[in-house]
């Protein structure tokens, strides 16, 4: 078992990773009090169950599995189903299942009654590597991602990597992509993993634990994303219009993949290319690029006609730099004709 702790001004919390951690629930979080545990319906029912015989008084909340959750109407559910139960300010809330779950029982946990105790446990890869640390919940609204929401830390995490094996192969692989976005930030030793190691996927966890490692150095320095923080949305700003253009078809991670592409340096991104077809991403993008191009320019983080893009030289060279959108656009007509 491996324990991170993550120390903020606003939060100090454990991650605890490790196989087995699951079972650990009980006594690695405060549940002797009502406890919600919300789930989804595409989440095994033995993961929430295991989190709600270790406490004294549970409810188990199944949602819809799905983006389509994050919406105002799963946000009532939510705390409908927390009035209901009769929770108070003492109480608390444990998200089991992918970032889906973790943000929206985030948020809701942010802002029941101001505020109850949140825990998370997360079961995609991606929520373990990424999603679940640092304190962003959010909910959609009309179709804008993560446009309502609260910076709100949890009090504990547990990673217990053995929950991967009912994830479906894609996942994971889109869950790596997030892994692979820090190495190339961030870790030459992580992407040395991704490179030399024939498969990566017996490396588990040792990229959950070093991704949370990277992730946790940045939101150390930069909680509330004024500026450190950006580096964690290389690949994103392309990877959200294309996923959005995409409709549901592709994964947040598999955009990301894509994304991240003309944002290297020409001998990076060859190197990158091999990582990806070895991962079983995607490296070409054969839906709408302009769709694509049009949905990014309309995103929350770029501010009127440039925005703050993230460039990749060499392994761990990273920068940020305030770019006009007509540039970046060109910048990636120029990878994806
Ligand atoms: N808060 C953050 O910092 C942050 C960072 C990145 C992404 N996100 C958010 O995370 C969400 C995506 O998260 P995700 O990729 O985990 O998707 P997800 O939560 O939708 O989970 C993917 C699917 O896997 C199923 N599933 C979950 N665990 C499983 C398991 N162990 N076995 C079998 N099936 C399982 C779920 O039911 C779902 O159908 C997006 O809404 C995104 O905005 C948040």
């Amino acid at each position: 078992m491996t324990t991170l702790k993550m120390e903020l001004p606003t939060a100090t919390y454990d991650i605890t990773v490790g196989r087995g951690a699951l079972a650990l629930a009980g006594s690695l979080f405060n549940l002797n009090r009502r406890t919600l545990v919300v789930t989804d319906s595409g989440v095994p029912a033995e993961y929430a169950e295991a989190v709600a015989e270790s406490a004294a008084e549970a409810e188990i909340l199944v949602l819809e599995s799905g983006e389509a959750t994050k919406s105002l109407d799963g946000y009532a559910t939510v705390l409908r189903t927390m009035s209901e139960f009769g929770m108070d300010r003492g109480d608390c809330v444990v998200a089991v299942g992918g970032g889906v779950v973790g943000d929206l029982a985030g948020f809701a946990a942010s802002s029941y009654m101001r505020g109850v105790d949140f825990y998370n446990v997360p079961t995609t890869l991606l929520s373990q590597l990424d999603s679940s640390i640092g304190g962003k919940t959010a909910i959609n609204l009309d179709g804008i991602k993560n446009i309502v929401g609260a910076f709100y830390q949890p009090r504990g995490v547990i990673i217990d990597p053995t929950v991967l094996k009912t994830l479906p192969a894609r996942h994971i692989a889109a869950g790596l992509a997030e892994a692979v976005k820090m190495s190339l930030t961030s870790d030459r030793d992580l992407f040395a993993i991704f490179e030399e190691c024939e498969s990566p996927l017996d490396r588990v966890e040792d990229i959950i634990i070093r991704s949370l490692k990277i992730k946790m150095e940045i939101v150390r320095a930069d909680e509330r994303e004024g500026g450190l923080r950006k580096l964690l949305n290389f690949g994103h700003t392309l990877g959200h219009g294309i996923e959005a253009s995409a409709n549901g078809a592709l994964l947040h991670g598999e955009c990301v993949a894509l994304g991240m592409l003309p944002m290297c340096s020409p001998e990076l991104r060859a190197r990158l290319i091999t990582v990806l077809k070895k991962l079983s991403l995607p490296t070409e993008y054969a839906g709408d690029m302009n769709a694509a191009l049009a949905l990014m320019s309309h995103d929350k983080k770029c501010k009127g006609d440039s925005v703050d893009a993230v460039f990749v030289t060499d392994v761990g060279e990273a920068k940020i730099e305030r770019i006009p959108l007509s540039t970046l656009s060109e910048r990636i007509r120029r990878v994806f004709p």
